[in-house]
């Protein structure tokens, strides 16, 4: 593995799943396979499970690890080309990528969007130029449109807590007070999407008039506006708020309450509860829940490890194959 982007660079999702449970029974089977390779991870924007995760994933791995806050430490970023640099930015992508990669042998890159320009956030331009020029295998960290490790985990989670053969799984949209990224929705529903495809789970998506995602990412899901509905016999609820697609970036109001408390968990299958936190308490998820028997948001997190390691594996083996 190369580049860790999104579930395009996955073949068979049932494989990587049962690698990262082997990771997790065996965490440290590998420390040798790490041993003098270096991961950088650097980060535009905040993180406390991505970081503290992916950190932990290299070192059972045997691997050196360095983090970069480039918003508060590095330089401020030039990512166009042709501009004569005369304004706030010191240094481009062009040498701030390849310097890292000289010290690194896979590096990390957490990149949000602007939720301004839909172009450029859509095409990726920053992650594309960060790949491009730092010429060493990259992970993504969560970049403009996707959070594949994230995705990752969830899918693990959702093999280990499952208890039918192909469950129920529900991304459901819930108020927040700000505009956040697309990304978290996108990529669950891109993953979840070839977990249908593979067989593997039942995938419906249930949001409020206007808060539709690309169909890039949804298709073959089943869409509703109807969240009693759609929670109807779930066995997974996925709970994340989203901003507009289409709307770029816009935060429309929502009259009904779409936030998941007990009595909406009562039209479900007893389903476990999920989110990729950090989570607004009693705004996005109810305390009741969050605090519950049904909630699987801190096994969730731990499981972030497992996901991070399985990737660094592949890569690392990888660069083993190229030495
Ligand atoms: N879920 C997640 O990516 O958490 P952080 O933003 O804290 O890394």
């Amino acid at each position: 593995m190369k580049k860790f982007f999104s579930v395009s660079d996955v073949d068979d999702l049932t494989s990587i799943v049962d690698e990262a449970l082997a990771l997790k029974s065996s965490p440290y089977a590998l420390q040798a396979l790490g041993k003098n390779r270096t991961l950088g991870l650097v980060f535009l924007n905040p993180s406390l499970r991505t970081r503290l995760s992916t950190q932990k994933a290299a070192l059972n791995l045997g691997m050196n690890v360095m983090v970069l806050n480039m918003d508060k430490e590095g330089w401020a970023l030039e990512t166009r080309d042709g501009v004569i640099m005369d304004g706030t930015t010191v240094e481009h992508i062009r040498e701030a990528a390849a310097v890292m990669g000289e010290y690194c042998d896979i590096l990390g890159l957490r990149s949000f969007p602007s939720l301004k320009d839909k172009q450029a956030d859509y095409t990726e331009d920053l992650f594309n130029k960060f790949v491009r020029f730092c010429g060493v295998p990259v992970v993504s960290l969560e970049s403009a449109t996707r959070h594949p490790l994230q995705s990752l985990t969830d899918l693990i989670t959702i093999s280990e807590h499952k208890n039918v053969e192909k469950p129920k799984v529900v991304l459901a949209w819930a108020p927040h007070v700000k505009a956040l990224p697309q990304a978290v929705p996108n990529s669950f529903a891109e993953w979840m999407s070839k977990a249908q495809e593979q067989g593997l789970v039942d995938f419906t998506i249930a949001h409020p008039q206007g808060y539709e995602l690309s169909e890039e990412f949804t298709n073959g899901a089943n869409i509703t506006h109807d969240l009693d509905g759609a929670l109807t016999g779930a066995d997974f609820v996925y709970v994340k708020n989203w901003s507009s697609f289409h709307e770029y970036g816009k935060v429309y109001p929502v009259s009904t309450n779409w936030m998941l408390d007990n009595e909406k968990l009562g039209l479900t299958n007893n389903a476990k509860v999920m989110h990729c936190l950090p989570v607004r308490r009693d705004l996005e998820l109810s305390s009741e829940i969050l605090d519950g028997p049904n909630s699987l948001v801190i096994k969730e997190a731990s499981n972030r490890v497992w996901a991070a390691q399985t990737v660094l594996k592949r890569m690392l083996q990888k660069l083993d194959t190229l030495k």
